[in-house]
C-alpha cells in the first residue's frame, strides 16, 4: 500500500470508532510492529533510489498524523470528561461554589397562618374555595342582584370562557394586565356589554365572601369557617391598591348568634395577634350580604390609641368589613333564617402585614425581591 491508500483507509477506520479499545486496535493495525505504516516504511528500500526520500518523508508525516489523530480521538472518548475539559479550558476547581438562594415564608402567608391557628383553636374549619367563580357565587347568591348599583363596589374581571366546553359562559375577555390604565380603550369597549350579559360570564372572585355561598350550599349548619386566598379587582395599582390581593373571610352559622358573638370573636383575634390592650369598635356600614353591616376599627397597633402617623392621628385602624349574614343569603342557601343566624367578616391580610412590618408600598410584597423579604 502506498501512502495515499493508507491515509484513505485510516480515515475510514477512525470515522467508525466509538470506544477507546478500538483506538488501541487501530494503533496496532497502523503503527504496530507489523502495522501497515511500519511495513510500508520497511518496503521503502525496494523503491528506486530517486523516489525513496520523497516517499519516506510522506510516510513519516503520515505516521505522525495517525499518532496525533489517535490520541485526539482517545481524549474525546475518554470517560474522564472533566479532565479532558480541564486540559483545554482550565477550570479552577478550588473556587467555592455559588450557594443557591434560599426562600422563606412570605410575611402575608405567615400572618394568614397565624390567624388560621387562632381560629382553629376556636373550632373553625379552614377551607379554600375556587378563584374562578360564577356570578351566582360571587354576587347573586350573596344578595347582590345583577343590576344592583352595589355591584359597582367590586370592579370585576370577567373571564371569557367561550373556548371552554361550558357553553353557558360566553362573552368578551375582560382580562387585562395588572396596573393597566383604566382609561384604556378596551375598558370603554367592555362597558358596552349589557349588565345582564355579564351575569352569564365567569369571573375572578372579587372577594372571599364566595366561601359563604360555596360552603353553605354544600354543608348544613352549624358551621364555623375561615377561608383565605387571592381575590381580583379591576383597579389601577398604586402603593395601597393591587388588582390581585388577599382576603381572609370568616363566618359562622348557628342558633342564637348575635353581633356580640361577632365582636367577641374579632376582639379575641386582634388581642391574640397584637396584645391584650387592643380594642375594636364598629361603625355602621353597608354590604348587600350582611344586615346590619359594620366597618370594624382596631386600636392602632403602633400608638395604642394615642394617635400617630400610621393611623392618621385617629388612634384606630380601619381593618374589616363585617356584619350579620343577611336573611336573603341564608334563604338562598336553603337555611331557615328563623332558626339559624350567622355573622361574617372579611379583611385584607396584605394591609395588616404592611402595618405590622412598616411597609409603605404593598407592591413590594409581590416584587419577589429576596432582599426586601429578608429585611422583615
Ligand atoms: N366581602 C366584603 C368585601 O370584600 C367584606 C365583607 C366580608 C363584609 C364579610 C362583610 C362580611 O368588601
Amino acid at each position: 500500500m502506498n501512502h495515499n491508500q493508507i491515509k484513505t483507509e485510516f480515515q475510514g477506520d477512525i470515522a467508525k470508532i466509538t470506544s477507546v479499545e478500538e483506538i488501541n486496535n487501530l494503533r496496532v493495525k497502523y503503527l504496530g510492529r507489523k502495522g501497515v505504516v511500519t511495513l510500508a516504511l520497511r518496503e521503502l528500500g525496494k523503491l528506486p533510489q530517486t523516489e525513496r526520500p520523497k516517499a519516506g518523508k510522506a510516510l513519516n508525516q503520515l505516521q505522525a498524523e495517525i499518532r496525533n489523530e489517535l490520541s485526539k480521538k482517545q481524549k474525546e472518548l475518554s470517560t474522564d470528561k472533566f479532565r479532558a475539559i480541564g486540559e483545554t479550558e482550565k477550570i479552577d476547581i478550588t473556587v467555592p461554589g455559588i450557594a443557591p438562594e434560599r426562600g422563606s415564608l412570605h410575611p402575608v402567608g405567615v400572618l394568614i397562618s397565624e390567624m388560621e391557628d387562632i381560629f382553629r383553636r376556636l373550632g373553625y374549619s379552614i377551607v379554600r374555595t375556587r378563584e374562578v367563580e360564577d356570578d351566582w357565587h360571587n354576587f347573586e347568591g350573596l344578595n347582590v342582584p345583577a343590576d344592583h348599583p352595589a355591584k359597582d363596589m367590586w370592579d370585576t374581571f370577567y373571564v371569557n370562557t367561550d373556548s371552554a366546553d361550558n357553553s353557558r359562559h360566553t362573552g368578551r375577555v375582560h382580562l387585562s394586565t395588572p396596573g393597566e390604565d383604566l382609561a384604556d380603550e378596551r375598558y370603554e369597549e367592555e362597558l358596552e356589554i349589557e349588565k345582564g350579559e355579564l351575569a352569564g360570564l365567569n369571573l375572578l372572585r372579587t372577594h372571599t365572601s364566595t366561601a359563604q355561598t360555596r360552603i353553605m350550599e354544600e354543608f348544613k349548619p352549624p358551621m364555623k369557617v375561615i377561608s383565605s386566598g387571592r381575590v381580583y379587582r379591576y383597579e389601577a395599582e398604586d402603593a395601597t391598591h393591587l388588582s390581585v390581593f388577599h382576603q381572609l373571610e370568616g363566618f359562622a352559622v348557628d342558633k342564637n348568634l348575635t353581633m356580640a358573638d361577632l365582636k367577641g370573636t374579632l376582639t379575641h383575634l386582634f388581642q391574640s395577634l397584637f396584645g391584650s390592650d387592643i380594642k375594636i369598635r364598629f361603625r355602621p356600614s353597608f354590604f348587600p350580604f350582611t344586615e346590619p353591616s359594620a366597618e370594624v376599627d382596631v386600636t392602632c397597633i403602633f400608638c395604642k390609641g394615642k394617635g400617630c402617623k400610621s393611623c392618621g392621628g385617629a388612634g384606630w385602624l380601619e381593618l374589616l368589613g363585617a356584619g350579620m349574614i343577611h336573611p336573603n343569603v341564608l334563604r338562598n342557601m336553603k337555611i331557615d333564617p328563623a332558626v339559624w343566624q350567622g355573622f361574617a367578616f372579611g379583611m385584607g391580610p396584605d394591609r395588616i402585614a404592611m402595618l405590622r412590618h412598616g411597609v409603605d408600598d404593598v407592591r413590594q410584597f409581590f416584587s419577589g425581591d429576596l432582599r426586601f423579604l429578608r429585611q422583615l
